[in-house]
């Protein structure tokens, strides 16, 4: 499928979504919404790929909904357009793993798209922020709950109150990505993570996937029996009896999704 505003590679199990305006600096803007609505849609469905890569340019993943798209629209035209909205449903319906790998700026809905993501990893060049309350709004595609959830309400609501850019250092520090690294090393080292989350068990990686997104829509209680029925239910896979028996023979495991 061709696309204008994205490119899409699949290579070895892995595809590599990588978000394409680099003069407007990956502007969201509802074009590139639905072409990466339907990209993630058809890497989930395309049985070759295991794990999915999320990326933009060396100065910016995304900085943030199209400014210039969204200035003269009323409160109807957002309210019945609901513009982001097909898109957080289709990457919320994801199984696969998505990993986010940012380079440069992640602002207001580029921030929320890469918190959209299973886990981010990325470049020592990177700046987050939720600046939209310097234009009169406020995050409209998770960031006041996500951000939250991410790296706590104090740090939270500086942010979004004070529309500061957080730097690769502190995002590490406050739980927000899960690994920084030299600029010129981020799609190696994504990419090394995605091939090596391409080798595990389809079912446990889509179970694991699963359980720990529990841990944010529910009491701790329940998500631990969530988690423990999983768990209880993957000894009924091939997958588990090849893991287990590679083990002990000293060997790499051979899965095969069953
Ligand atoms: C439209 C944008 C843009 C944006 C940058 N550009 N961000 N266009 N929407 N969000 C365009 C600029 O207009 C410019 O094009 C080109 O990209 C390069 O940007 P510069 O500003 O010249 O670059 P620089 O000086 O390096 O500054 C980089 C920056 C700045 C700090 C990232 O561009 C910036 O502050 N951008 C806006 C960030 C932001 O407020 N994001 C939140 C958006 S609201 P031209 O052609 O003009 O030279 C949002 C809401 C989400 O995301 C919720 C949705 C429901």
């Amino acid at each position: 499928m061709a696309y204008e505003t994205i490119i899409v590679e699949v290579e070895d199990h892995v595809a590599t979504i990588t978000l394409n305006r680099p003069d407007a600096l990956n502007a969201l803007n509802s074009h590139l919404l639905s072409e990466l609505a339907q990209a993630l849609t058809e890497a989930d469905a395309n049985d070759k790929v295991r794990c999915i890569i999320l990326t933009g340019s060396a100065k910016a993943f995304a900085a943030g909904a199209d400014i210039k798209e969204m200035s003269e629209k009323s409160f109807v035209d957002m309210f019945l357009g609901d513009f982001f909205q097909p898109t957080v449903d289709a990457a919320a319906k994801v199984r696969k793993p998505i990993i986010a790998a940012v380079s440069g700026y992640a602002l207001g809905g580029g921030c929320e798209l890469a918190m959209m993501c299973d886990f981010i990893i990325c470049a020592d060049n990177a700046k987050f922020g939720q600046p939209e309350i310097n234009l009169g709004v406020i995050a409209g595609i998770g960031g006041t709950q996500r951000l939250t959830r991410y790296v706590g309400k104090s740090k939270s609501m500086d942010m979004h109150l004070t529309g500061r850019f957080m730097d690769a250092e502190e995002a590490e520090r406050a739980g927000l990505v899960s690994r920084v690294v030299p600029a010129k090393q981020l799609m190696d080292e994504v990419r090394t993570a995605a091939d090596k989350i391409a080798e595990k068990s389809m079912i446990a990686t889509i179970a694991a996937k699963q359980a720990v997104n529990r841990a944010y829509e529910t009491t701790l209680t329940e998500g631990l029996l969530f988690e423990r029925r999983v768990f209880h239910s993957l000894f009924g896979t091939e997958d588990q009896k090849e893991g287990m028996a590679a083990f002990q023979e000293k060997r790499s495991a051979q899965f095969r999704d069953r």
